[in-house]
């Protein structure tokens, strides 16, 4: 097969500090603004290659491949996204498509993976149409592009290409926040939070009981629902505050009361999920302990799912890992933790 063009991306996870869950009638159009923190370590690394079509009819040809193993399942949900934004890219409907991926992280390990995914493979969409073109935007322009199809193809995949932290979903709070895109929010950040560290604590690694987007329309029944969103809002325009301001301990009740809200809600879901493992809430406990005693600001947040992100700055890095290893590392699944930081955003590879 040969081979026309091809780009290789790299594009990390996110972890949310004010999560984004709940969608209005749209197409992925958020309930609320949210916010994260861009990751390093954790990341996906993918390349497109452009070949030419088989066949000539209008059939979106691809083939993917993740950790160099053909992967049906991933090929189909991949498709149905090209499929909803082909009238935006030609490529799509004039070349064949290879692609092969791999996460730096083990698919088992409960990561959200599909933020760095749909990132991943948005980026690259844009950069070979832009190629094709032969017209080029500008950086910022360019990022925003593929942060509005990475939300096409995940919503907090929109959040992962910055670096730092980025914000999605309209909001007074921030200026030139847009629900069909997230911004990099780098403005009014104090430099603390350039140095902060997530520990990713696996407290279990077995299978999502319900996928982010069953768990998102289960928000259309929830007796909560408004009151979330109001509460979102409001925690996310404190947030800002806090890191502007270097607060460490509004920054972290914030970011524990997200958390909590989060698992409160699914809990309270029609159908109802509870996503904390046991030792999900034993560290909680643990962390908890640690911070009354030792007085550090060391708190914690939860994706979707029972694995705890520990969030702290670099300079009491050390004092956070011995606790970690002397309480939290024995609840973890086989001892399983995965050391991350505020990151650089999505970067093309050579
Ligand atoms: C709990 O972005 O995975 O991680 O848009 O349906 O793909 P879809 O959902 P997804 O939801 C993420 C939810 C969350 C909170 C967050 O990242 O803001």
């Amino acid at each position: 097969m040969k081979e026309i063009k091809k780009v290789t991306w790299r594009s990390p996870s996110n972890i949310a500090l004010v999560k984004y869950w709940g969608k209005k009638t749209g197409v992925q159009i958020p309930a609320n603004p949210s916010i994260s923190f861009t990751l390093e370590n954790c990341y996906s690394e993918t390349s497109v290659s452009l070949v030419e079509k088989e066949g000539n009819g209008s059939d979106i040809e691809l083939r993917f491949y993740f950790d160099g193993k053909a992967n049906m399942a991933f090929q189909l949900k991949i498709l149905k996204f090209f499929e909803s934004i082909r009238k935006d890219f030609p490529l799509l409907n004039q070349y064949g498509l290879l692609i092969h991926s791999t996460n730096s992280f083990p698919h088992s390990s409960g990561i959200a993976s599909s933020a760095s995914a749909m990132s991943a493979l948005a980026i690259c969409l844009c950069d070979l149409q832009e190629q094709l073109n032969k017209k080029k935007l500008s950086a910022d322009k360019f990022l925003q592009k593929a942060s509005y199809y990475a939300r096409l193809g995940s919503g907090s995949a929109a959040r992962s290409i910055y670096p730092q932290i980025a914000e999605w979903g309209k909001t007074n709070s921030v200026k030139g926040s847009s629900d069909e895109y997230a911004i990099p929010y780098t403005k009014n950040l104090h430099p603390v939070f350039q140095t902060y560290q997530n520990s990713i604590l696996i407290a279990s690694s077995a299978e999502k009981k319900v996928s982010s987007r069953v768990g998102h329309s289960l928000m259309k029944t929830n007796p909560f629902a408004r009151t979330r969103y109001a509460q979102a809002e409001k925690n996310l325009k404190e947030l800002l505050v806090s890191l502007k301001t270097g607060d460490l301990e509004k920054f972290g009740a914030i970011v524990e009361e997200e958390a909590m809200t989060l698992h409160a809600l699914m809990m309270c879901s029609t159908p109802s999920f509870v996503l904390m493992a046991p030792a999900t809430l034993s560290m909680i406990e643990r962390i908890r302990r640690f911070r009354e005693e030792s007085k550090l600001p060391v708190y914690f947040t939860l994706d979707a799912g029972p694995n705890i992100h520990l969030l702290y700055p670099k300079k009491i890095a050390k004092k956070v890992k011995a606790f970690i290893y002397a309480e939290l590392e024995e609840l973890c699944e086989n001892g399983r933790m995965i050391h991350d930081k505020v990151g650089k955003g999505a970067k093309k590879m050579k």
